[in-house]
């Protein structure tokens, strides 16, 4: 027979406190109905916002969002600027409705890469919202993990650590948000098994929710059914059930 938890312990393996989402199908989404895959961003941005409503109201303590990787670069010039003018429009038209709910925004990722006028939306939404105590939202823009890894590591050696003493502690205290913990469940729209370079350090243990709906439809609803799967998994990161 398997011990008893402790009652905190339980808890914590029944509620994420860090729910990472890859927001896929955009594209297909707006192929399905004759459009052109811009419209699909432009309703992904509204199914975002009515996740981030739906996983505040339920106390998700940490929500990351995976807005555009190192990868997506390679998209057409259009496309890439159509994704950043959504950007824009979110960091400047949310800043009521964080205020309204405590949302503090963080962000993940290479500010260096991203255009000089976002960069800058970015790091004063940060500022302004840097004291709210509600749910923290960490925007993935311009993020890779592998490039996240590799900039921990240049940050160290910048520092002057040394590397043949490096360990994992001294890489995760390097990432881009040290403080935010581990995410618990990683979801991805659109039914693609993969991660795509999303949270690779902090994701090792995260249990995986894969949903066959595209983004755009996404609701509310579709992330308490993610939780209520996740409250069923058992998490056993690395050890023997009931141990
Ligand atoms: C993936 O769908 C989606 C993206 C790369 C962009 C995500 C951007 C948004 C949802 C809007 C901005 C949101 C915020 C919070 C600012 P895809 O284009 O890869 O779809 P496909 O696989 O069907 O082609």
């Amino acid at each position: 027979m398997g011990r008893e938890l402790p009652a905190a312990q339980a808890s914590e393996l029944r509620a994420p406190r860090h729910v990472g989402i890859i927001m896929d199908g955009n594209g297909r989404w707006a192929k399905r109905r004759g459009g052109i895959r811009t419209q699909g961003h432009l309703e992904g941005l509204a199914a975002a916002k009515r996740v981030v409503k739906a996983a505040s109201d339920m106390g998700i303590q940490y929500l990351t969002l995976y807005v555009f990787s190192t990868e997506n670069w390679k998209r057409a010039v259009s496309e890439v600027g159509f994704i950043m003018g959504l950007v824009r429009q979110y960091l400047r038209a949310e800043m009521d409705f964080c205020r309204g709910n405590r949302i503090r925004v963080r962000h993940a990722g290479d500010s260096s890469g991203l255009p000089a006028d976002i960069a800058g939306d970015i790091a004063s939404t940060v500022r302004d919202t840097e004291s709210f105590d509600g749910m923290q939202v960490i925007l993935a823009l311009n993020y890779g993990g592998r490039d996240e890894i590799a900039r921990a590591v240049r940050r160290l050696a910048a520092k002057g650590a040394k590397m043949e003493a490096l360990g994992e502690a001294d890489i995760a205290s390097c990432l881009d948000n040290p403080d935010v913990p581990d995410p618990d469940l990683i979801i991805r729209s659109a039914g693609e098994y993969r991660t795509s370079n999303f949270l690779l350090w902090e994701g090792a243990y995260a249990e995986l929710f894969v949903s066959p709906k595209l983004w755009p439809d996404w609701t509310g609803a579709d992330l308490a059914e993610a939780i209520a799967e996740y409250r069923n998994r058992e998490r056993r990161f690395g050890s023997v059930a009931g141990e």
